[in-house]
């Protein structure tokens, strides 16, 4: 495709190479990450991923070998041959990543599949090959990570995959190859070592994980630019923040958001809806939203109520509100087409729609009938649907649920042809086909910024490369069954690891009838999951925590009662998400890259560094295995200390999810509370295992962005454990003028016998675990004694 090298040239940190059919550029972003760029269609890089692609100033040395060319930094080492075959080395010249020199060899299909099908099979398709392909060198021991929402094991390697956003309502299954989401960025671990890979292609893309050959893996497009980063580590969670310096971060969110959010498609009446906020409240499980799904619209119509059901829609979020509740309201692309209707009319008016190639507008069937899509591919587009957020928030609503914008229709995805404006660069459907959610999203949370001065709660169903910058998402219409329940988890791990760090399930699944059992192990997932949200389809049983047994609701209230007292730690690991990328769900191989036993974990993971969380994803099973890595963890049901690098055997009846607490953590807790707000929290628990360990807590208003002014505190904790156990406090920051009066320690331990703060003996309290000990949020150095 490229030819051989003819001539090149070096400017600032790029090598721009002309071969002898096309030309290639590397692009040295900084020591750790590197561009390969041809411009197959696009002279730039024009991504709607990255907002504003930061180089940072470093030395970048060049040598031009007889057959490559190589450029290195502090980090790298990236030589180029002929045919634009680009290979990477870390410092020491060791190899991490080949281009694979040989064509692709897929296996062959044998056989005519004519009988099969008639059985109703599907056959599958042969491979293809595509307009634009990279294949690399694939080594035994390779592991891959990440590509966002897909189905399949934590491990993606022998899987093969393709982004285009997509709405299928069929159970999803381990051979899906296309979900709502296209994240096309994966990372590889091997021998310790890691790196990513991002393609920043909008286009179809196909990613195979060695599944058609073990001697490489590939990445391909349809059309576009071959236009790649490699993000070295070679520590795994370094390559997850350097991917998220690229594409953006999960801005903090409002707390209210992280905590419990009741759905079903649908509630559709006030009553109903009053009646589902009552029962909270009477059944003491704590919750803070309500969603309304499409239902609650006039005809469908997006921006607009339906007055019989919910008349004086302002009263209801007030006297909702009154009672703790937030709304979130759904708003789908989909814009009936109806004269008279304003949305529509601004949409035709000014056209803000999608078009056929001739320039009409483009209708298709959803939820109202015939509709419009807007084209937010186009800021003023943007610009218009932003304010149109101004409707909702005026009645009173908190956050918007974004549905159905893959874009999909009852007929399918969109035709290729459909015209978008693209900001000046018109395109066809297939190629911002992938990226019409990620900017409808974007959409949606600058107008509700703009609206409401605070941090928007936006979520979405579809997702491109960098979407964790406007919104939250869900897995989509998942199924109440059991596999589903075991798919959740690594398909949340891997949307973490690929930026995502914001995402949840719907918990109890929303496709078919669930059960009581079902429900009760799915909210044990749940309470860790940062999106937690019940959500079930219409006509399927009722799903709420109340919906079957006595048993069952006090195992769901118990979890939700759990996931409030963690709250803090929550919102601890969004603030740190915000800057390092690092999504609070996590897979052990996050952490304990080197053990090899964690490599494939599918049915455990890490809610931060400090607790490790192993549910029970099968039907009837009372034990399991848990593996803990390195380290001491404390059971956090019994207290019990158990070593690391084993595997244990747990017991767990319905009513327990395994969960391990790493020794030396101090983890926040909030009081009980019906929802967030409810209470002023003037003195925080801190639940201590006694140890070595650090920890800072964060503490800010809650919701606006008072805090980027350094509205905020920080409370450093240090804790050693030689003769006595010392526990040092600092206040590194201190600009929230609401700080805590007092920690409230819970400590660990029940062979204590002297508490000394600051030269000052202080009293403690016995409890069942250890002791309790009230000490003063000020900087100072506590001493416990432990006999
Ligand atoms: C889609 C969504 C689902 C929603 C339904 C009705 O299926 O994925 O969550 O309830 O549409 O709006």
């Amino acid at each position: 495709m490229f030819g051989k090298i003819i001539n090149y040239k070096i400017e600032n940190n790029k090598l721009f190479i002309n071969f002898e059919k096309r030309a290639g550029i590397i692009d040295i972003i900084n020591p750790y990450v590197v561009n390969i760029f041809s411009a197959l269609k696009y002279n730039d890089h024009y991504s709607r991923a990255i907002d504003n692609l930061k180089y940072e100033q470093c030395a970048v040395y060049f040598e031009q070998h007889n057959d490559y060319l190589e450029l290195s930094t502090s980090e790298l080492i990236v030589k180029v041959s002929d045919n634009f075959k680009v290979d990477f080395f870390n410092k020491y010249g060791e190899v991490l990543c080949e281009d694979y020199r040989n064509q692709r060899e897929p296996f062959i299909r044998r056989g005519d599949s004519f009988l099969f099908e008639q059985e109703g099979h599907k056959a599958q398709e042969d491979s293809c090959f595509h307009k634009i392909e990279v294949i690399k060198k694939m080594y035994n021991d390779e592991k891959f990570y990440g590509l966002g929402e897909k189905t399949g094991h934590l491990n993606k390697k022998g899987y093969e995959y393709t982004m285009w956003n997509t709405d299928d309502g069929s159970p999803h299954v381990e051979s899906h190859k296309t979900l709502y989401k296209s994240i096309p960025f994966f990372i590889t671990l091997r021998e310790n070592s890691a790196y990513g890979i991002f393609f920043d292609n909008t286009f179809k893309t196909y990613f195979d994980m060695g599944k058609e050959n073990s001697n490489y893996y590939y990445f391909g497009a349809d059309d576009g630019n071959l236009d790649y980063y490699f993000i070295a580590g070679p520590e795994l969670d370094k390559v997850v923040t350097r991917y998220t310096d690229l594409t953006g971060t999960t801005p903090l969110p409002q707390m209210w958001s992280l905590g419990y959010q009741q759905s079903r498609y649908t509630y559709d009446s006030k009553e109903r809806l009053m009646e589902i906020a009552n029962n909270f409240r009477e059944k003491d499980i704590p919750c803070d939203v309500l969603h309304l799904d499409i239902d609650y619209m006039d005809d469908f119509k997006v921006f607009t109520w339906d007055e019989n059901k919910f008349p004086n829609p302002k009263e209801i979020t007030k006297e909702l509100s009154n009672n703790g509740f937030k709304v979130v309201t759904i708003i789908d692309p989909g814009v009936k087409k109806s004269k008279g209707y304003s949305i529509f009319d601004q949409g035709i008016e000014n056209g803000y729609f999608a078009t056929d190639k001739d320039g009409i507008t483009y209708i298709n069937k959803v939820w109202p009938g015939d509709s419009a899509f807007p084209d937010f591919t186009d800021s003023q587009v943007r610009d218009w649907w932003g304010d149109n957020q101004k409707l909702m928030i005026d009645s009173g609503v908190s956050g918007i649920w974004n549905d159905m914008n893959e874009p999909a229709s009852f007929n399918g995805p969109l035709p290729d042809d459909v015209q978008f404006k693209n900001d000046g660069r018109p395109a066809a459907h297939k190629e911002v086909h992938n990226v019409y959610g990620h900017l409808m999203a974007k959409a949606t949370f600058d107008g509700y910024k703009k609206h409401t001065g605070k941090r928007p709660f936006v979520i979405t169903r579809a997702c491109y490369a960098g979407s964790q910058k406007y919104a939250t998402a869900w897995t989509g219409d998942n199924q109440s069954s059991w596999d589903h329940l075991r798919m959740a988890v690594p398909m949340l791990l891997n949307l973490g690891l690929s930026g995502m760090a914001f995402t949840g399930t719907d918990v109890g699944g929303f496709v078919s009838d669930t059960n009581a059992e079902l429900l009760s192990r799915w909210v044990q997932v749940g309470c860790f999951s940062p999106l937690f949200r019940n959500h079930s389809a219409v006509v399927t049983r009722d799903q709420e925590p109340w919906a079957f047994d006595e048993n069952t609701l006090n195992i769901y209230r118990k979890y939700v009662k759990l996931r409030y007292k963690l709250l803090p730690y929550l919102y601890d690991l969004m603030k740190q998400c915000e800057s390092s990328g690092l999504p609070p769900m996590r897979p052990l191989v996050l952490h304990y890259t080197n053990d090899k036993n964690v490599h494939e974990l599918n049915d455990e993971f890490l809610f931060g560094e400090n607790i490790l969380v192993a549910p029970i994803v099968e039907q009837g099973k009372n034990f399991r295995a848990v593996y803990l890595p390195e380290g001491n963890w404390i059971d956090y049901w019994t207290g019990e200390t158990i070593k690391g690098m084993q595997h244990i055997i747990k017991k767990a009846e319905l009513d327990t999810c395994p969960i391990y607490i790493k020794q030396g953590s101090i983890i926040p807790n909030y009081p009980e509370l019906n929802y967030i707000g409810e209470k002023v929290i003037s003195d925080l628990v801190l639940d201590v295992y006694p140890g070595d360990g650090e920890y800072t807590h964060y503490q800010d208003d809650g919701s606006s962005y008072n805090y980027k002014d350094g509205e905020f505190n920080l409370y450093k904790f240090t804790m050693t454990n030689d003769k006595n156990l010392v526990i040092k406090l600092e206040t590194p920051h201190t600009g929230y003028k609401n700080h805590y009066k007092n920690f409230k320690l819970m400590i660990n331990d029940k062979n204590i016998n002297k508490v000394v703060f600051d030269n000052e003996e202080m009293s403690y309290i016995p409890t069942a675990t250890g002791v309790e000990v009230t000490l003063p949020a000020v900087e100072g150095e506590t001493t416990i004694q432990i006999h």
